[in-house]
């Protein structure tokens, strides 16, 4: 064969291959939202699927004390008389029945965090229920349509309640998950105490409003400080983090540990990650797949906040006793996750403004779209449809953003695409920074949507969406 006609086949290729490029982006943009609906349905369940047993629980907010400090003995509020409250452990299908009973001098109401309950069960007053007030009684009763690691606390005056101790855990077990040799739960909550060990009775102050809500100096696990957890070598465990606190986030470190992340907010991940590298905000759900490495030694390992510079020791892991080994069984990872690769191009079906002013009850506003709930604008979305929600940070300050009854995906930031490999129902947005999120809303009704720093919800960072 001649050069000419060797330089020929060899254009003719290139230019094939040219041709072919451009037709592979051309129908990779024109992926339509369509496909993205059939795709997150086929993600997790439409509808709840019911075992036909009922599940039942009493709460009864109260008054009632904890040992967060050494020999001080702070009056706090809770559920039950414990921080956190009950744990309630139920089966995927089981119907939960709660019979809530407030015994607080305030109004409030039970919100199930992240659970996807029928609209009037979703404990927002004045959007789903009217507040339960001191004396009264309230039956919460749904079927949750996921398994995963969710929450419960107050949706009235949170700040103060949720600050107080009230909040608690509601696990729904997967009955085709692995079974883990430790199954534990790990809410941190950080407390702000005065010099005699009571709690700073002064909530919503124009300092922490003004910055990223209230951080308290003293951090517990499951109410205590420097948490202990005893384990033995080469055990398999499933730790469920969860952070309960008012505005501080958190960064994990393990000590040398493998944290394996397995669910995030309560849905489990597409593939698994380092729980090293997640920003756990007010809200968020961490489910981890650690294995204790099996040498003879005795040792600890340490759960340890570095959000901040200061590193805060969390939970004390110590290992001892005979090795335990054989749960090789692979991580329990979703299905399917959907990527939505050029969600990106997707048109945005509502843009969010975050910033804050001057004025209202506490001297500062938390705006969305420049106004302060009440009075902000409620949207409409339809049930079933492909949405792409932006939020753009216009503030120097922290929002975790968290929507009622739904779960998203975060698939941009500042415009550049991101591919998280897993479902959230609340996403920090950091100082101005924009995050675009796309979701198929499924149950209808109106669902809170707001900040999960309590004090910036409490100051008007919250608006609602409809969907029908
Ligand atoms: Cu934990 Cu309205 O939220
Ligand atoms: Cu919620
Ligand atoms: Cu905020």
């Amino acid at each position: 064969m001649s050069r000419v006609s060797l330089r020929k086949i060899l254009q003719i290729l290139i230019g094939i291959s040219f041709v072919a490029m451009v037709v592979w982006v051309w129908q990779g943009s024109s992926h339509k939202p369509a496909d993205f609906v059939t795709e997150f349905q086929s993600a997790y369940d439409v509808e709840a699927k019911e075992n036909g047993t009922t599940k039942e629980f009493t709460l009864v907010a109260r008054e009632s004390e904890l040992e967060i400090t050494e020999n001080q003995s702070t009056k706090i509020w809770s559920y039950n008389g414990s921080v956190p409250g009950p744990e309630l452990r139920i089966i995927k299908g089981d119907t939960l029945k709660v019979t809530f009973r407030n015994n607080l001098s305030q109004p409030t109401t039970i919100h199930w965090h992240g659970v996807r309950v029928p609209n009037a069960m979703d404990g927002v007053p004045g959007v789903t229920q009217d507040p339960i007030l001191p004396g009264e009684e309230f039956v919460y009763e749904f079927t949750p349509k996921d398994a995963g690691t969710f929450w419960y606390h107050p949706h009235v005056r949170g700040s103060e309640q949720v600050e107080r101790g009230l909040y608690g855990t509601l696990i729904v077990e997967d009955p085709d998950d692995p079974v883990y040799a430790v199954d534990q739960i790990l809410v941190i909550d950080d407390w702000r105490l005065l010099d005699d060990g009571t709690i700073d009775p002064r909530f919503n102050t124009r300092h922490d409003l003004m910055h990223d809500g209230r951080w308290g100096s003293t951090i517990t696990v499951n109410g205590k400080q420097g948490y202990a957890m005893q384990v033995r070598p080469g055990e398999r465990l499933r730790l469920r983090l969860l952070n309960t606190s008012n505005g501080r986030i958190y960064k994990l470190g393990f000590g040398g540990l493998k944290a394996n992340v397995i669910a995030v907010d309560g849905m489990k991940v597409g593939e698994t990650f380092s729980a090293e590298s997640f920003e756990l905000a007010p809200g968020n759900r961490l489910d981890v797949d650690i294995v204790i490495p099996d040498s003879n030694t005795e040792k600890n390992f340490r759960i340890t906040d570095t959000f901040t510079r200061k590193s805060v020791n969390l939970v004390n892991l110590s290992v001892k006793g005979n090795s335990v080994s054989g749960a090789t069984f692979a991580v329990p990872v979703a299905d399917h996750m959907p990527v939505w690769e050029t969600a990106i191009q997707a048109p945005i079906t509502q843009e969010y403004a975050l910033n804050a002013r001057r004025g209202g009850t506490y001297g500062i506003e938390w705006t969305i779209n420049g106004k302060a709930y009440p009075e902000t604008d409620p949207i409409t979305l339809k049930a079933g449809e492909f949405n792409k929600l932006r939020f753009t940070n216009e503030s120097a300050r922290l929002h975790p953003m968290h929507l009622h009854g739904q779960f998203f995906k975060v698939v941009a930031r500042n415009g550049k695409k991101v591919n998280e490999p897993y479902w959230r129902d609340t996403v920090l947005i950091h100082a101005k920074e924009t995050v675009d999120i796309v979701l198929v809303p499924l149950d209808k009704g109106q669902w809170a949507m707001h900040c999960h720093i309590l004090e910036h919800a409490e100051a008007g960072m919250m608006t609602v969406v409809n969907v029908q």
